[in-house]
């Protein structure tokens, strides 16, 4: 959900001058990553127009938005890391594209359990909210996204300014950890899966809490 335009591009002044990737070539890549990023929902979909989400397709279908929804904010999440330590500064500007396709799913996700399992009983979510810790913490998570997705515009980071823009996407930090405890609290017996998504966030922040803390070269 960081704008795509932070990027460093080593081929813009200096002596070395690296030959730009061609446009046609930069095109193809993102069309690579969004279509990447909308194949689960395309799956998604034709398993449920062809009646193929198992025995009970509606918890199927909220699960599988959900899931698809945390593992894209971890592949947010990894794309700075993956840059630096790859040496492919470009990489981040995929980083808004892939962040507002985990808002997509994460949506659909809310909107599918409240359409589809609830019937649109707001009264009944407003008790799962207050009643069900997970629900509580899937709800916080998705309220924290939206600013992130509302201000991931290159209009907005101008309007706000580049510093107060991060000081809000650092959300993220905050977000991503409240979709895994979701995840850990609406599991019932093997809590092996939420411990995984935990555990490559444990990762992920390690990294930049190291990154940060290591002494200036
Ligand atoms: C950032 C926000 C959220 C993330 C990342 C997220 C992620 C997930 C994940 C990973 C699962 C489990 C999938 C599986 O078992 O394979 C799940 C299940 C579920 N989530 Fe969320 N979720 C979020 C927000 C919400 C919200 C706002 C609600 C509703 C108010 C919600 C309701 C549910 C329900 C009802 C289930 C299924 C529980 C069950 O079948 O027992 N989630 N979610």
């Amino acid at each position: 959900m960081k704008d795509a335009e932070k990027a460093p591009f080593p081929h813009q002044g200096g002596r070395a001058r690296k030959k730009r990737p061609s446009r046609t070539r930069d095109n193809l890549v993102y069309a690579a990553v969004w279509l990447a990023c909308a194949a689960p929902l395309a799956w998604l979909a034709f398993r449920a127009f062809t009646g193929d989400l198992g025995v009970n397709p509606i918890e199927t279908l909220v699960r599988q938005l959900g899931v698809w929804g945390l593992r894209l904010l971890l592949v947010g999440l990894a794309i700075t890391p993956a840059a630096v330590i790859l040496r492919k500064p470009r990489l981040v500007r995929f980083r808004r594209t892939i962040g507002l396709f985990a808002f997509a799913y994460v949506t659909l996700h809310l909107s599918s359990y409240i359409g589809v399992d609830l019937f649109f009983d707001f009264g009944q979510l407003v008790k799962d909210i207050l009643k069900r810790p997970f629900i509580t913490l899937g709800m916080a998570a998705f309220a924290l996204l939206i600013p992130l997705a509302v201000t991931s515009t290159n209009g907005w980071v101008l309007r706000m300014g580049r510093a107060a823009w991060s000081r809000l996407h650092w959300l993220i930090y905050v977000i991503v950890p409240l979709g895994v405890a979701h995840y850990y609290l609406l599991v019932k017996a093997d809590h092996r899966p939420p411990l995984v998504y935990g555990a490559i966030l444990a990762v992920l922040l390690g990294w930049r809490v190291w990154r940060a803390m290591r002494p200036s070269p």
